[in-house]
C-alpha cells in the first residue's frame, strides 16, 4: 500500500465516515451522561432515557415496536445472534433441524450456518443464484422442508450489489411458518426497511455502513419469534443480548438511521447517476471487462466488475498508488489468486473472477472522482496485463 492516504475514497460498501451530526449526537454519552443504563440512580436513568429514546427513534424508522430492537456490537454479531438464536429455539422446542440459506451470503451468515451444521448437526441447504447473483424465490420455496426451522437470505449482496426479492421470500416463509432472517447490512440507508410491510422475522443492520459509528449494530426480532439468546449474562436487552449497552453507539445508530432516511431518496438518485456513468465508462474503455451483479436489481451505490486475465488485488494496489481507494472480492492466498465465492456461485469463470473490482459510492462522491477513475483504470489494467 502507498504511504499516502488515498485522496479519493470509493469504498463506502466497506465502511463510511461517521457523519458530524452523528458525532454531535453521541458526544454527551462518552462523559457527561456516562451512567450504566441498568443502574437505578439518576446517572443510570439518564443513560436509560437516552437508550430508550434511540430505540424509539429506530422503531419509528423501521416501523416496528421499540421492544423489537436489540442493540448489538456489529452487523456480524447481529447475524450470529439471529441465526444461533433461531436455531437454538428450534432445537429447544424440537421444531425442525434444517436451515436454508444462499451460496452468496456474507461470511457472518455463511460461517455461522456452517458451524451450526458441523458442531450442532443442523442440516443445511444452500440455494443457488443466477449469473446476476439473483436468488429465485421458487428455489427457496422448493428448498423448504417440513423440518425447516430457518431461512436466511441477504437483502443486498456486499460484493456485487444485487438486491434480493426478500418481500416474496418473506411471504413464502410466512405461509410455510418458517422463521425468516435477512442480513440488511448493505441495504441500510439505501433500501426501504419497513417492518410493517415485509414478512421478515429477524433483520440485521450495522451502523458503520450508514455513517454511524463502528462497533454498533442492531437486530430486529419480531414479537413472538422463537429466540434463545446466545449472549447470556446480565439480562440486558430483555435477555436477548446480555452486556452493558453501548449507549453512545445506540444514540449514534439512531441518528445515522434518521439522517439516512431523510437523505435516502435524493442521495440514492444522485449516486445512481455516478454509478451508471462509471459502469458505462469502464465497459467502453477497458477491453475484456464485464459488469457483475444485476443491472436493474442492484444497490444504487455499487459498481462491480471483472476484468479478464488480471488480478483484482493488483488493480486495487495500482489504484491506491494513484490515490483511489476501492476494493476487490478476490484475495491472494499464499501467492495464488483466490476468486470470490460469490462470483463462483454466479458461474463466473476463474480467469474472469480473479479480476474483480468493487467501486462503491457515498455522500462525498463526485463526478470528478468518476472521471478520475476513468482516466486511471484503463491504463492500470493494460499495464498489469502486460506483465504476464
Ligand atoms: C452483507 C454484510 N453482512 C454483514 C457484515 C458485517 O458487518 P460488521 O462489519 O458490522 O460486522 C457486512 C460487512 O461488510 C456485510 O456487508
Amino acid at each position: 500500500m502507498s504511504n499516502h492516504p488515498p485522496s479519493i475514497f470509493l469504498d463506502y460498501a466497506a465502511t463510511t465516515p461517521t457523519d458530524p451530526q452523528v458525532i454531535d449526537a453521541m458526544a454527551p454519552y462518552w462523559s457527561a451522561v456516562f451512567g450504566n443504563s441498568d443502574s437505578i440512580h439518576v446517572y443510570g436513568q439518564a443513560a436509560a432515557n437516552a437508550l430508550e429514546g434511540a430505540r424509539e427513534t429506530i422503531a419509528g424508522i423501521l416501523r416496528c415496536r421499540p421492544v423489537e430492537i436489540v442493540f448489538t456490537g456489529s452487523g456480524t454479531e447481529s447475524d450470529n445472534l439471529a441465526l444461533r438464536g433461531a436455531a437454538m429455539a428450534a432445537r429447544q422446542a424440537d421444531r425442525g433441524n434444517h436451515i436454508v440459506t444462499t451460496q452468496i451470503e456474507h461470511r457472518a451468515v455463511g460461517q455461522t450456518v456452517e458451524q451450526l451444521h458441523e458442531l450442532f448437526g443442523f442440516e443445511t441447504t444452500y440455494v443457488p443464484v443466477d449469473a446476476q447473483g439473483l436468488v429465485d424465490p421458487d428455489d427457496v420455496a422448493s428448498a423448504i422442508r417440513a423440518d425447516t426451522c430457518l431461512v436466511s437470505v441477504m437483502m443486498a449482496n456486499n460484493e456485487v450489489g444485487t438486491t434480493q426479492p426478500v418481500d416474496v421470500i418473506g411471504r413464502i416463509c410466512r405461509e410455510r411458518n418458517v422463521v425468516f432472517h435477512t442480513d440488511a447490512v448493505q441495504a441500510g440507508g439505501q433500501l426501504p426497511l419497513a417492518m410493517d410491510e415485509l414478512d421478515v422475522d429477524l433483520l440485521s443492520l450495522s451502523a458503520h455502513k450508514l455513517y454511524g459509528p463502528k462497533g454498533t449494530g442492531l437486530l430486529f426480532i419480531r414479537r413472538n419469534t422463537p429466540f434463545v439468546s446466545c449472549v447470556t449474562g446480565g439480562g440486558q436487552e430483555r435477555g436477548r443480548r446480555a452486556g452493558t449497552v453501548n449507549v453512545a453507539g445506540a444514540v449514534g445508530l439512531a441518528a445515522a438511521l434518521e439522517l439516512g432516511e431523510q437523505r435516502r431518496e435524493t442521495e440514492c438518485e444522485r449516486v445512481r447517476e455516478l454509478r451508471d456513468l462509471l459502469i458505462e465508462g469502464v465497459l467502453n474503455s477497458v477491453p475484456n471487462a464485464q459488469l457483475t451483479g444485476h443491472r436493474e436489481y442492484r444497490l444504487s451505490n455499487n459498481a462491480s466488475f471483472v476484468f479478464r486475465d488480471v488480478e483484482g488485488e493488483s488493480i486495487v494496489v495500482q489504484l491506491d498508488l494513484a490515490g483511489i481507494a476501492v476494493s476487490s472480492g478476490s484475495a491472494c492466498t499464499e501467492g495464488e489468486p483466490e476468486p470470490s465465492f460469490v462470483l463462483k456461485a454466479m458461474g463466473i469463470a476463474p480467469e474472469w473472477s480473479i479480476g474483480s473490482l468493487r467501486v462503491s459510492f457515498g455522500q462525498s462522491s463526485t463526478l470528478a472522482e468518476v472521471q478520475r477513475v476513468l482516466e486511471v483504470l484503463p491504463g492500470c489494467v493494460t499495464k498489469l496485463r502486460s506483465f504476464d
